[in-house]
């Protein structure tokens, strides 16, 4: 097997324990997302090995004709771990972002964005067809004058990354929640970066700004495909009433054919081993950034 790709990219051929052989060098990987290395974990790996025995590869059509157990233990797990009441999957957090937006404003909406939120709001507030204004980054001012601006509206909707994916800032969620509170506005959270990262116990980043999960208002978007485990696949978690809305009204939900069982198996059993052991897997990122940094520092010694 080729161990140079071609096409001019780095190519990997094989991953061990937060080391990737790239291009035949053994090189310490840092830029995979996999912050838990929960995609190499023996247990993780059992598991998507059994799901697959049991349900094979392909999607079916997700939720109407393919619903297995282990999607419904994924959302519950998924609702348990983070304190809401209730949460959906989809095929990626690109798509769950796209199909919040899609779907909870319309026409004559408002959705009032950070400008430095990740490509798939973008998209999503493009497809929308809501009217949308984009703030300076984490810049409170701007977003207060941008509602105050906003005018009467059927629904407004403030949307930022919970944890910024290229500049790793945090959003003050504390101050963006109490004015999107004020000005009667939803607020939704894009956790990518931050569920089982950041905030007591992994929570993310609304509870490390004291937010709870579970407050009225809130939505969160998320996606399995970075601490999660690395696997294809995202969601969104909130109350039931809003689950339930975008469950009743979103197209992706009805007709596409998507969420293959398997891919989304680390995180079924990141939330299945956490009920059934009661095991905790979230780490602390500053403990884990200086560790990876103390090995580094080590291996740069040898
Ligand atoms: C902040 C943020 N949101 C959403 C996504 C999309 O997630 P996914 O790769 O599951 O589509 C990413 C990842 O690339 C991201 O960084």
């Amino acid at each position: 097997m080729s161990s140079t790709s071609q096409s001019g990219l780095p190519l990997i051929s094989s991953r061990r324990g937060g080391h990737a052989v790239i291009d035949g060098i053994d090189m310490i990987m840092l830029g995979s997302n996999d912050y838990l290395s929960l995609s190499l974990d023996e247990r993780v790996i059992a598991a998507t090995r059994e799901a697959l025995d049991i349900y094979g590869t392909g999607a079916g059509i997700y939720p109407v004709l393919a619903t297995t157990a282990l999607h419904l233990e994924l959302c519950e797990g998924l609702a348990e771990f983070l304190g809401t009441e209730s949460a959906a999957v989809y095929s990626s957090g690109g798509a769950a972002n796209s199909g919040v937006l899609t779907t909870l404003v319309e026409q004559g909406d408002i959705i009032i964005s950070d400008r430095l939120n990740h490509a798939s709001i973008i998209d999503g507030c493009r497809l929308s067809k809501a009217d949308v204004v984009a703030y300076e980054n984490r810049n409170v001012v701007k977003l207060r004058e941008a509602l105050e601006n906003a005018g009467a509206r059927r629904r407004k909707l403030i949307v930022t990354d919970g944890i910024f994916s290229m500049e790793g800032g945090a959003a003050p969620l504390m101050e963006i929640y109490k004015l999107a509170r004020a000005h009667d506005a939803l607020l939704v959270v894009d956790e990518a970066h931050a569920t089982a990262v950041v905030g007591p116990k992994g929570a993310g980043t609304a509870p490390m700004c004291g937010i709870p999960n579970g407050s009225p208002g809130l939505l969160l978007t998320g996606s399995l495909s970075k601490a999660l485990g690395g696997a294809s696949g995202g969601f969104v978690a909130g109350s039931q009433e809003f689950v339930d809305e975008l469950h009743s009204f979103r197209f992706d939900a009805i007709i596409v054919t998507r969420t293959f069982v398997g891919s989304q198996d680390c995180m079924c059993q990141f939330a299945i081993i956490n009920k059934r052991t009661g095991e905790y897997w979230h780490i602390n990122l500053a403990e884990f950034l200086a560790d990876r940094r103390h090995k580094i520092e080590c291996r740069i010694k040898r």
